[in-house]
């Protein structure tokens, strides 16, 4: 209750996929090898990483300006962007409060603390390269690890340290991760070119206007150096207008962009599945291959021509 539980409750409505807690929980069983662990101290560390999540999204949303999250409207549209940051604020500081209570994994602690500050790096390293058009995949990359492959990596290596498992175990736990989040950032970027926003629950087209060059359109760079041509003539620190959007949308499509971006977050997913092979056989290691597979078993052969149909949600 009180003017912040209001806010709380709006969250609540829908909850998302909740991808973070489901890998820390799924690695965790994995690594225990069929030993019993405390269901509450996983419990209460899977709630912390779907708390940081979620404290992460609110104010990504407030960064980006998007209207909408998970099917409803942001935050910051319904209570305004000072409410919805404090609201952020205080999740966090809930996910910190369940990670320090007595007796917790202190290696856990500072895993995700490291997170933290990792999402914090990624989302102004990406803030500083806005409408910079000659992006590299290198720094796209980057980006990328700080603001997502990071963080999933965490969540597979604290279901490892909860397990009390071996130095060889959340190594491996953490490649699988690693791995994961590139393929799901990559899909995730895909799929703002060619999803439909009913069905992710969030608007698409932001990546262009916002001026955040990811690798379709660093693909599209590459191979039609007409487009880079076309972009760099903008004024410094403008998006491309809403007619030059519709043509760099349609150029990447059909210049294979999408399907070069897919076929390297298929490569990252391999890569996933790959790591899993150190781990024990069973049924979470198949349930982990299976959300790998999740991620880009909707889409068609080829993106060109048509938009995508994603059943995944992502974010
Ligand atoms: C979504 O990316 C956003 C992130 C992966 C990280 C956001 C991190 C921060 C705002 C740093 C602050 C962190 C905390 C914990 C308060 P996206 O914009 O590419 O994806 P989207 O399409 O789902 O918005
Ligand atoms: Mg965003």
């Amino acid at each position: 209750p009180g003017p912040l539980g209001e806010i709380i409750e709006q969250l609540l409505g829908n909850r998302g996929k909740m991808l973070r807690p489901r890998l820390l929980l799924t690695c965790a069983a994995l690594a225990a090898c069929g030993r019993k662990l405390q269901s509450n101290l996983l419990f209460e560390a899977a709630a912390a990483v779907e708390l940081i999540h979620t404290a992460s999204l609110i104010h990504d949303d407030i960064i980006d300006e998007a209207a909408w999250r998970r099917s409803r409207e942001a935050l910051h549209r319904s209570w305004g962007p000072g409410r919805a940051t404090l609201a952020g604020d205080l999740l966090l500081a809930r996910a910190f409060a369940l990670l320090s209570r007595p007796g917790r994994n202190k290696n856990l602690l500072l895993l995700l603390e490291r997170t933290v500050a990792h999402l914090c790096r990624g989302e102004i390293y990406q803030m500083d390269q806005r409408y910079r058009w000659d992006l590299t995949e290198n720094q796209y990359y980057r980006i990328n690890y700080y603001k997502t492959a990071f963080f999933i990596a965490a969540c597979c290596e604290a279901g490892g340290l909860l397990a009390g498992a071996s130095a060889g175990c959340c190594r491996a736990l953490r490649h699988y991760g690693l791995n994961l989040g590139h393929a799901f950032q990559i899909v995730d970027d895909i799929l703002d070119y060619a999803g439909y926003p009913e069905q992710l629950g969030k608007p698409v087209g932001n990546d262009l206007e916002q001026g955040r060059t990811t690798l379709p359109l660093i693909h599209l760079f590459e191979t039609q150096k007409q487009y880079l041509k076309l972009v760099r003539m903008l004024p410094v620190n403008t998006a491309p207008p809403r007619e030059l959007q519709k043509t760099l949308r349609e150029a990447v499509r059909k210049n294979g962009s999408l399907d070069y971006a897919l076929a390297a977050a298929r490569r990252k997913q391999a890569e996933a599945v790959k790591a899993l092979q150190q781990l024990p056989a069973g049924e979470e290691r198949r349930m982990l291959a299976q959300i790998a597979a999740e991620l880009t078993r909707h889409f068609p052969g080829t993106l060109g021509g048509r938009p995508v149909d994603p059943e995944v949600k992502l974010s």
